[in-house]
């Protein structure tokens, strides 16, 4: 049955009583190839709640949607529909004077990132015992050295560093009680590197399971990392032989090459930071605090939400490194671009930027607000 004003206002009371609006909200649809069908989000004033809305227009929108998910920091929802459908927005969403704008929301068109076809062999003992081994870390590979020592070094050519530089520095305890939420293809959290210490240092978010469906992905597509980016990058941060911060907790936000959308980027860090919040209130033993890490960036048109999303988390104490990019430019992607986050480049063994050199990449963007 399609609904129609006449029925609602027949049908419910609280639909003869509420105010439409004879100014329809506006409805923005970025220039782009690159539309969710029927994907919208929903942004509300600040002193309307998701009950007013529902009461306004008089029914609630979960019944017809394919997707919904609620974004209480943007104050705002996410829902997807069928397209004889759509006349819901037009017809009744737009008409509640309690909403701000709707937006069309828009696929991830993210940046290349690169799929190593085999696994190398895993390394000798011999070959370990050169990298960072246990919690001590007495030695490790050049780029891993200038994440953590905390200054700058003469390397003289040696990409494997020994034991004196890192004497001098207690890492022990480093990360401990820090939540690192890793925005990326996904963790391989079942690999032996994530088991260490007598815990499980990588789990997924929202306690879903490896091949659970990520939330914030296209249909079907499961929490697992099938690209191994998101892997790679949460084991520099974390993993049984060291890592950057190596007592961190690293937890799996899959949201990317996975036909997920910017609106589901934004509930992501909607989820992050009540979750951030909850921890807060409650603190788990020994919790510190979160950190998002997004090793990625976007070309994306309708960025707003996001930028509010990621300002509303900094606000709430979260840090957020973001990759400046890798196209060898003079401006920096979205995220990194955001007051919100500590862009990150990167540079050489000689602390020169980094100017390229594999699989077609380009080299490290820059720019004056780089922070890192
Ligand atoms: C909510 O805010 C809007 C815009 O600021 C205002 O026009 C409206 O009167 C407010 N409604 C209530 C119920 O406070
Ligand atoms: C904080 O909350 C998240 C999400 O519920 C959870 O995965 C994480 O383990 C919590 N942090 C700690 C230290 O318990
Ligand atoms: C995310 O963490 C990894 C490991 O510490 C690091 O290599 C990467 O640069 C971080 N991403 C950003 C954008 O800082």
């Amino acid at each position: 049955m399609k609904l129609t004003s006449t029925f609602l206002f027949a049908a419910s009371a609280s639909a003869l009583i509420a105010e439409r609006s004879h100014a329809l909200a506006p409805y923005l649809r970025p220039d782009s190839e690159h539309l969710v069908p029927e994907g919208y989000i929903v942004r509300f004033q600040p002193n309307h709640t998701l009950e007013d809305h529902f009461a306004n227009i008089g029914f609630d929108v979960r019944q017809f949607a394919s997707v919904f998910m609620e974004m209480p920091v943007s104050n705002a929802y996410l829902f997807e529909l069928t397209e004889s459908n759509n006349y819901i927005i037009h017809d009744f969403i737009r008409h509640d004077p309690g909403v701000l704008r709707i937006e069309h929301d828009e696929y991830l068109h993210d940046e290349q990132i690169f799929h190593r076809e085999a696994a190398p062999p895993p390394p000798t003992y011999a070959e370990k015992v050169k990298r960072w081994i246990n919690s001590l870390r007495s030695q490790g590979p050049w780029n891993q050295v200038m994440i953590t020592l905390g200054k700058t070094n003469d390397f003289g050519g040696e990409t494997n560093v020994g034991s004196s530089f890192f004497a001098q520095y207690s890492f022990v305890d480093s990360g401990a009680g820090v939540d690192v939420y890793v925005f990326d293809s996904g963790i391989k959290v079942e690999h032996e590197s994530f088991k260490a210490f007598g815990r499980q240092i990588a789990t997924h978010f929202k306690g879903k399971k490896t091949s659970d469906t990520s939330p914030y992905c296209g249909s079907g597509v499961v929490m697992d990392d099938l690209l191994g980016h998101g892997t790679h990058v949460a084991g520099i941060i974390c993993n049984r032989d060291g890592g950057a911060v190596h007592k961190a907790n690293l937890i799996n936000v899959k949201v990317q090459k996975c036909g997920g959308s910017i609106g589901k980027v934004e509930t992501a860090v909607n989820d992050v930071v009540t979750a951030h919040n909850n921890n807060k209130s409650k603190p788990p033993s020994e919790w510190k605090g979160s950190v998002i890490n997004m090793s990625i960036g976007f070309t994306i048109l309708n960025f707003q939400g996001l930028q509010d999303a990621l300002n509303a988390a900094n606000n709430a104490g979260i840090h957020i490194a973001a990759a400046a990019g890798n196209q060898r430019q003079d401006w920096l992607e979205i995220p990194a671009r955001f007051a919100s986050t500590f862009s990150v480049g990167a540079v050489d063994i000689d602390y020169n930027r980094w100017t390229g050199g594999y699989a077609g990449i380009r080299g490290s963007n820059y720019h004056k607000k780089l922070n890192i």
